[in-house]
C-alpha cells in the first residue's frame, strides 16, 4: 500500500468559529467561504444567532449579519466545543444582561475557572457550578481593561479576553508563557482592529467598533495531521494537501514529521485573510523516534494524539512532555490513549505530562475506546490503515465534531 494523489481537508475548525463571532460583532454583513461545517462550528452558529445574528447560508457562502447582540431568551448549548463556550464567555462578558451556558457530557466537565477569573476582573460576573464548570450564568456589560498573565499558553482564553476587551473601556493585554493560535489577533486586524502585539503580549484597546470583511477559511492542519502521518509513515507514499492554514503557531507537527524522517515540502504559499496558505506535500520514509516537548507544544497540542501514532511506527523512543493540557481536552487524550495502544497488545508509559513511545510496536487487532473524542478516534483509525489490522471503535460519530467525511476521505486516498 503506498499513499498517492491529493486532497483537500475541510475548513479550519477554529478560523471558522472566529469568522463567525466577529461577524457577528461586526457591523454589516460578512461572507464567510469554506467555512467547517461540523457539529463544533454549528454549536457556536446557533448560539450567535441566539444572541441576535443573522446567519444564512446562500450557495457556498455563508452570510453574518451582526453587529446588535443581545441576551439570549433561553439556555445556549455550546454541545462538545470548549471554543465556543470559552471564547462566547468573553463575547457574553461583554453584552448587558445575563446569559446561561451548558454543555454536553464532555464539556461540563472541563475547567472554566481559566476563563471566570480574568473575566471578573474586568467586570463580569459568574455563577458557574462548583464555581469552574458549566451550567455557569454570566452577567455583562460595564467592563474595563486589564493586563492579565496566563499560567498556561491557551488561544481560547487569550481570545475570551481579546473578545471582551473589544468592548470594554480601556486597554486589555494579555500575555502568555509561550504563543498560542493567534487567528483571533489575526481575524480582529482583518476586521479594521487595532490590536498590538509586544513579544509575548497582546494588547486591545475599547472599546471598538469593527465592521463586515470577506473571510476565506483555508483547510485545517490540525485535521490534515492525519493522512499527513499516514503518507509519511508509509514508505513510497507522496500526498498533497491543497490549501491548508499554514499559520506557524499550528504547524508544528510539520517539523516534527520531518525530524522524524518524512521529507515535507511547502508549497503555493499566500495569505488570504490574514492568514498564511499553501500546499504540503508529504513524502513518506522510514520513521524514527523524536522528543516533542517545551515551547513547541501549544503550536501542536491538538496533533500529539496523531504524532503518537507516528512515534509507534517509529523506530526508537519518542517523548512527549510538557502536553499536561491534554488531560483536559475533549477527553484525557494522555490516558485515552495510553488504554487505546493497551487494547491493541502495545504497551506506552504514560507520564503527568505526556508518553513515551518505544517504537515499533507492532499493534494488534482489537476494540479502541474513543471516549467519544474525535481526535483519538481518528488517530486509531489512522493506525489501523497504517498497520493494516482491524481496530473496532466505540464511537465513529464523534468525528463530525471536527472532520465531517473524514472516513470517505481517507478511503479515496488508500
Ligand atoms: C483552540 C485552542 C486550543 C485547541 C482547541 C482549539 C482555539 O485550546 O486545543 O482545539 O480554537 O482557540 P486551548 O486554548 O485550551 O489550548
Amino acid at each position: 500500500m503506498r499513499i498517492t494523489g491529493e486532497i483537500r481537508v475541510p475548513g479550519d475548525k477554529s478560523i471558522s468559529h472566529r469568522a463567525f463571532m466577529l461577524g457577528a460583532l461586526a457591523h454589516g454583513t460578512t461572507l464567510v467561504r469554506g467555512a467547517l461545517e461540523s457539529l463544533d462550528v454549528l454549536s457556536t452558529i446557533k448560539a450567535l444567532t441566539a444572541m441576535g445574528a443573522r446567519i444564512e447560508k446562500k450557495g457556498d457562502e455563508w452570510h453574518v449579519t451582526g453587529g446588535g447582540l443581545h441576551e439570549p431568551e433561553s439556555v445556549i448549548d455550546a454541545g462538545n466545543s470548549g471554543t465556543t463556550a470559552r471564547l462566547l464567555s468573553g463575547i457574553c462578558a461583554s453584552i448587558p444582561g445575563v446569559t446561561v451556558m451548558t454543555g454536553d457530557s464532555s464539556l461540563i466537565k472541563r475547567p472554566m475557572a481559566r476563563v471566570i477569573r480574568p473575566l471578573t476582573g474586568m467586570g463580569a460576573s459568574f455563577l458557574a457550578r462548583q464555581g469552574r464548570f458549566l451550567p455557569m450564568a454570566v452577567r455583562g456589560g460595564g467592563l474595563h481593561g486589564i493586563s492579565f498573565s496566563l499560567e498556561v499558553a491557551s488561544a481560547q482564553v487569550k481570545s475570551a479576553l481579546l473578545l471582551a476587551g473589544l468592548k470594554a473601556e480601556g486597554t486589555t493585554t494579555v500575555t502568555e508563557p509561550s504563543l498560542s493560535r493567534d487567528h483571533t489577533e489575526r481575524m480582529l486586524k482583518h476586521f479594521g482592529a487595532r490590536v498590538d502585539r509586544q513579544g509575548a503580549s497582546v494588547t486591545i484597546h475599547g472599546p471598538q467598533e469593527i465592521s463586515a470583511r470577506e473571510v476565506s477559511v483555508p483547510s485545517d492542519p490540525s485535521s490534515a495531521a492525519f493522512p499527513a502521518v499516514l503518507a509519511a509513515a508509509v514508505p513510497g507514499s507522496k500526498l498533497l494537501l491543497k490549501d491548508v492554514c499554514l499559520n506557524p503557531t499550528r504547524t508544528g507537527f510539520i517539523p516534527v514529521l520531518e525530524r522524524m524522517g518524512a521529507r515535507i515540502a511547502l508549497q503555493n504559499i499566500h495569505d488570504d485573510s490574514g492568514e498564511p496558505v499553501g500546499d504540503i506535500l508529504v513524502e513518506g520514509c522510514g520513521l524514527r523516534g523524536t522528543t516533542i516537548g517545551g515551547d513547541e507544544v501549544p503550536r501542536l497540542i491538538d496533533e500529539i494524539p496523531i504524532l503518537a501514532v507516528a512515534a509507534c511506527f517509529a523506530e526508537g523512543t519518542t517523548v512527549i512532555s510538557d502536553a499536561s493540557e491534554l488531560r483536559v481536552k475533549e477527553t484525557d487524550r494522555i490516558g485515552a490513549l495510553v488504554k487505546g495502544f493497551a487494547s491493541l497488545g502495545a504497551q506506552v508509559e504514560e507520564r503527568p505530562d505526556g508518553l513515551i513511545i518505544e517504537g515499533p510496536l507492532n499493534p494488534k487487532a482489537g476494540s479502541v475506546q474513543t471516549f467519544s473524542d474525535h481526535r483519538i478516534a481518528m488517530s486509531f483509525f489512522i493506525l489501523s490503515r497504517i498497520a493494516g489490522i482491524e481496530v473496532n471503535l466505540d464511537d465513529t460519530q464523534c468525528v463530525d465534531i471536527s472532520f465531517p467525511g473524514f472516513f470517505s476521505l481517507m478511503e479515496g486516498c488508500l
